[in-house]
């Protein structure tokens, strides 16, 4: 659609966007982690995959490593909220790490069904991004039993024991869209593939991506607030793209926004990756608003409520500390 150059430059804010309740609960740990035990307190890979979070955690004193064996024996070591296989736990136990477990309660549920599904002896076929944590960490629940299906080109390439006795799962943060394209051509290929339980792709990255489809239409640039390693934030820009917006960013900050991208836009879609504080998204409307993008309206598209208790673990030494 043709917008006349006199048009009221706007900024189309999707809702809901930003923290999930994963994520609000493993960056929470962390900070309580340090409060009630001092630090350091270790964290096995990034808590949450957010630039600005891991620094701002790392100056209150979180020491983030790559794995445990970078971990004094007996210290104090948080899981992130992406998940780990069992080998880690055990690697923990054997260096007597007290753990804290900050793996999102939908990650664990897809844990659980890998876990069940190879009880049964399936072939599972766990739709996701090779090297990803959340794909490692699921994946070694049951590595016997499991195979990585990264997109829909895959689905050629996947070899199973009995086509009769094959399950899908998937990772929490995919594009919905790519998924059931995924999902369509396995079935093509194993008739009788059995379908997860329940949706494994979860609310917070569905709620987001049905957001920004929303707004997509009428914008001529989405900026997408999140990290590269961020699966749900890049899956955003492709979703936006696809969804017909005249083109998508994403940006770790306000600050790398080029003036390039804006000079002949009149309506800016901004949404944030589930990881990403709301301040970042503010600085962004912010460094819109000096372009003369002063207008702000919400698009939302449906309102969210679910919070997490904090890990088990933290609860009890919380208690202890009084
Ligand atoms: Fe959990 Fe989904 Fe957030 S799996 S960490 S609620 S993006």
């Amino acid at each position: 659609t043709e917008t006349p150059a006199d048009a009221p430059k706007r900024v189309l804010l999707a809702a809901p966007r930003g923290y999930c309740a994963g994520v609000d609960r493993a960056v929470v740990a962390v900070e309580k982690a340090l409060e009630t035990y001092g630090a350091p307190v270790y964290v096995r890979k990034e808590i949450v995959h957010n630039k600005h979070v891991v620094e701002t955690l790392r100056e209150r004193g979180a020491v983030f490593v790559n794995d445990t064996d970078e971990v004094p024996e007996g210290a104090r070591l948080v899981f992130s909220a992406h998940g780990v296989s069992p080998a880690v736990r055990d690697a923990a136990a054997a260096r007597h790490l007290a753990t804290i477990d900050a793996t999102c309660p939908l990650v664990t549920k897809v844990h659980k069904e890998a876990v069940r599904f190879a009880a049964d002896d399936y072939d599972i076929l766990l739709i996701g991004h090779t090297g990803h944590e959340e794909v490692e960490g699921t994946a070694g629940e049951a590595p016997e039993h499991v195979q990585v299906v990264n997109s829909p080109d895959e689905v050629d390439k996947v070899v199973v024991r009995d086509p009769a006795k094959v399950v899908w799962i998937s990772q929490t943060t995919l594009s919905v869209d790519e998924t059931m394209e995924t999902v369509r051509r396995l079935r093509e290929r194993f008739p009788s593939l059995q379908d997860p339980p329940s949706d494994d792709i979860c609310y917070a990255t569905q709620n987001r991506q049905v957001a920004v489809k929303k707004l997509a239409p009428d914008a001529d640039v989405v900026i997408v607030v999140g990290s590269a390693n961020s699966s749900n934030s890049v899956r955003l820009v492709e979703v936006a793209l696809q969804a017909g917006a005249g083109a998508a960013y994403r940006v770790d900050r306000a600050a790398e926004i080029e003036d390039a991208w804006l000079d002949r836009a009149t309506t800016v879609g901004v949404t944030s990756g589930a990881s990403v504080p709301e301040i970042l998204v503010q600085d962004v409307i912010a460094r819109l608003g000096t372009h003369g993008f002063g207008q702000v309206e919400e698009v939302r598209t449906a309102t969210e409520e679910l919070m997490f208790s904090l890990p088990r673990e933290l609860r009890a030494g919380l208690k202890a500390a009084g």
